[in-house]
């Protein structure tokens, strides 16, 4: 059976955990591929709010199967975090989620590494949610790593012992001093350790193998958005692994020729988090509305988002970059009440007018082109149905359709489970 892949195409925040909860009755396996607790992922149902950081979003059904995969990097104390706020809700959660024992760990002086890092940068800072994320990639690819695999291995200690070392010797280069008690940190990360090591660890690439001779249904989660990915994002300012779909190929060990369905998640504006050019950014009251209207605030760090109207340029790329065979756009709810609504259909660029994403879009090298439309005063939280659209949403809608040329299967229209509608 063949592997769907969901992911997000934007700077992240798209609603990809919402859409994997919605998706999960149809699937035996989730399958998270890259990332760590950087990402926030929210679902809603019943009236209760839950954030997801490092385990898969379909964790609240009976019988999907969560599964860590290797690409992702595990800060055990945030882990730990999480089953205990899953353990509120009387959930088995030790049945349902598996662990590669290729993931590497986030240590806790990658964390320290990471905020010596960020404040060395001062104005050129990334915006970085200082979880250790690039440190812990930083010694993935420099072959220095601790995987969760090690932690099976009686020298493991010693191994860490050896790295934090190294990591307090790097620390010290930085100009930047940060106050930091590793004793304490350490207590904290043991502690957590023991409650990952009460969960199962597989080789998670041998699992998903077998799991598609068997014809089980896989759904593969990405994290952050398309345009964060370390190779085709807006570097420097990205995250530090693969976003893209190549990345669940990297990040479970699945064949690319397995992958069938890739599912784009986009909102129906953009927003950002953290530095970085955004050409169609708002700075105006249109762009405050979205960011009120939205709730715009960081599901891990609480940092206001920045907002403003739908690239297309951008989301095109992403959709190209990824094979996007389905759309599912978020969020058509916080733009009713705007009279007219902006997509940016084109960059003036350095004096020409062009349609792809070129290599530098900073404010200096890129003005948006804007096509108008009209928007839609009718409020979509209460509607079920896909009949029951406005006129002007119906034309947004196809219009994105034709330029982005795929088809938009999912319209969500609230945080709830329920606010989700099938076209
Ligand atoms: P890092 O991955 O924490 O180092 O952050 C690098 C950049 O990616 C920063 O601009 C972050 O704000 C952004 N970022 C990382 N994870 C997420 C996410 O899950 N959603 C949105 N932005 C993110």
């Amino acid at each position: 059976m063949a592997v769907n892949l969901l992911l997000g195409l934007q700077w992240g925040d798209e609603g990809k955990g919402k859409i994997v909860d919605v998706l999960t009755k149809n699937y035996d396996i989730i399958a998270r591929f890259q990332g760590g607790p950087n990402a926030g992922h929210t679902l809603e149902f019943d009236g209760i709010k839950h954030v997801l950081h490092t385990i898969p979003s379909g964790i609240f059904h009976d019988k999907a199967i969560n599964l860590v995969g290797n690409g992702v990097v595990i800060d055990p104390v945030i882990f730990k975090k999480e089953l205990d706020n899953l353990a509120k809700f009387d959930l088995d959660y030790k049945s349902k989620l598996v662990i590669s024992r290729k993931a590497h760990l986030i240590l806790p002086t990658h964390r320290i590494l990471d905020a010596a890092s960020e404040a060395s940068k001062g104005k050129a800072k990334i915006g970085s949610t200082l979880k250790g994320i690039g440190p812990t990639y930083m010694d993935k690819t420099g072959r220095n790593g601790i995987r969760v695999g090690d932690l099976e291995l009686s020298d493991w200690k010693e191994r860490y012992r050896n790295l934090a070392n190294k990591h307090e010797a790097m620390i010290d280069f930085y100009d930047a001093k940060i106050e930091y008690d590793l004793e304490e940190l350490e207590n904290e990360f043991f502690a957590a350790i023991e409650t990952l090591k009460s969960l199962t660890f597989i080789d998670s690439e041998e699992y998903l193998y077998q799991a598609q001779k068997e014809g089980k249904k896989i759904l593969a989660e990405g994290a952050q958005g398309s345009l964060l990915d370390i190779d085709f994002g807006t570097y420097p300012f990205v995250t530090s692994s693969n976003t893209t779909a190549a990345g669940a190929c990297t990040g479970l060990g699945v064949a690319p020729n397995k992958i069938k369905e890739v599912f784009g998640i986009f909102k129906a504006y953009t927003t950002r988090v953290g530095s970085g050019p955004f050409p169609t950014e708002l700075f105006d009251d249109d762009g405050e509305t979205m960011g009120r209207v939205g709730n715009e605030f960081g599901a891990t760090t609480g940092r206001e988002r920045r907002c403003g109207w739908l690239d297309l340029v951008a989301l095109k790329y992403a959709v190209h970059v990824n094979g996007v065979t389905q759309l599912m756009m978020m969020k058509g709810d916080v733009l009713s009440g705007f009279k007219t609504l902006k997509v940016c259909t084109a960059y003036n660029y350095k004096g020409k007018t062009i349609t792809h994403l070129p290599y530098n879009i900073e404010p200096e090298n890129v003005t948006p082109v804007y096509t108008e439309m009209k928007g839609w005063s009718e409020d979509l939280t209460k509607m079920s149905n896909k009949s029951e659209f406005p006129k002007e949403l119906n034309e947004y809608i196809e219009f994105l359709e034709k330029e982005l040329e795929t088809p938009i299967t999912i319209v969500s229209v609230g945080p709830d489970r329920t606010q989700t509608i099938h076209r």
